[in-house]
């Protein structure tokens, strides 16, 4: 029997984080040079009816059935199993395999469960739709980070640039104009969830702080996103800049994250800024095209491990259909 194959890309959060685990919203893009690929091998003959699974990226390879209660690869098969009513599947190795980088702010968790969710209800014979895959994609990344937002697994699941609001439809963003970002690693590890706890510690230290500076991220996507619907790159870039210096007042920037925005502005960048939770992991630069490759040679001079130019099309948005 032929395996199962079931994608998912990475993604890059343009602005927003951390205040859109508040309510304030957020825009992130997939990123699909990167990606999660899970594949399932049907064992018919198995007379033990194991289901493997293999993660190499993770040293991974164990019977679902070994892993802790909370291991988030379990508790996804489970979901999914729920979905179906069933309480096994049938005897299988599941195999994912990931060129995303782990703790890079690249949505590495939502990946695999989204492409996960997607192979095993493949597996079973009824693809499971985006609302379904997104919702347990959110049960998922609470194992991981705690109090998510849902903006990873939504990004990953709808594959399209997403304004996102906790509680609000997801709506797919208008581009009026393709651009030009280029995603460059720190090299250094960075806990969402350890990024997301100093956030919250910050804030019941300092509530009216907390509170203008939520506000000022608020009016800051809202302006990136009017200015993506009508073309306007250059204050889109300005904006991204805003929102790294408000980032880093919130203490998930760090040295080497500042020193990649600042290299990637004087070489010519309209705006640069962290993405993700921080603390590590990546920097964004928004660049017109034919420039991409010299910023890209002073972040790799500044210390970036590696790099990636991702064009986004321009696109009609909507909402997010099921
Ligand atoms: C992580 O990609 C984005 C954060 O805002 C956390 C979240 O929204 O769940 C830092």
């Amino acid at each position: 029997m032929p395996a199962i194959s079931c994608s998912a890309p990475g993604k890059v959060i343009l602005c927003g984080e951390h205040a859109v685990v508040y309510g304030a919203p957020a825009i992130a893009l997939p990123v699909f040079q990167v990606s999660t690929v899970t594949k399932i091998f049907a064992h018919p003959q198995d007379p033990t009816g194991t289901v493997q699974i293999i993660a190499p990226s993770i040293s991974l390879n164990s019977p679902v059935d070994s892993l802790p209660e909370l291991n988030p690869l379990k508790v996804a098969v489970d979901l999914v199993m729920k979905e179906f009513h069933i309480d096994h599947i049938p005897a299988c190795e599941i195999r994912i395999q990931s060129t995303l980088p782990l703790a890079a702010g690249m949505g590495s968790s939502a990946s695999v469960t989204i492409s996960l969710v997607r192979a095993v209800s493949t597996f079973l014979g009824h693809p499971l739709d985006n609302e379904v895959v997104n919702r347990i994609g959110f049960e998922v990344e609470k194992l991981h980070h705690g109090s998510p937002s849902g903006i990873d697994n939504s990004v990953i699941t709808y594959t399209m640039p997403v304004f996102f609001q906790q509680g609000k439809p997801i709506e797919y963003l208008k581009i009026a104009s393709p651009f030009t970002l280029i995603i460059a690693d720190s090299g250094k590890k960075g806990s969402t969830a350890e990024a997301v706890a100093g956030v919250r510690q910050w804030r019941q230290m300092n509530q009216p702080h907390f509170n203008a500076w939520l506000e000022e991220i608020r009016k800051i996507t809202l302006q990136i996103k009017e200015s993506l619907e009508i073309g306007n790159l250059e204050a889109v870039g300005l904006n991204l800049t805003l929102n790294h210096e408000l980032l880093k007042a919130s203490g998930v920037s760090n040295s080497e994250l500042d020193a990649l925005v600042t290299t990637a502005l004087k070489s010519g960048a309209a705006g640069a800024k962290l993405s993700g939770g921080g603390l590590g992991g990546n920097i964004i630069a928004l660049v017109n095209k034919e420039q991409a490759p010299a910023v890209v040679q002073s972040l790799l001079a500044c210390g970036a491990v590696k790099t990636i130019i991702t064009d986004i099309p321009a696109s009609s948005g909507n909402q997010a259909k099921k």
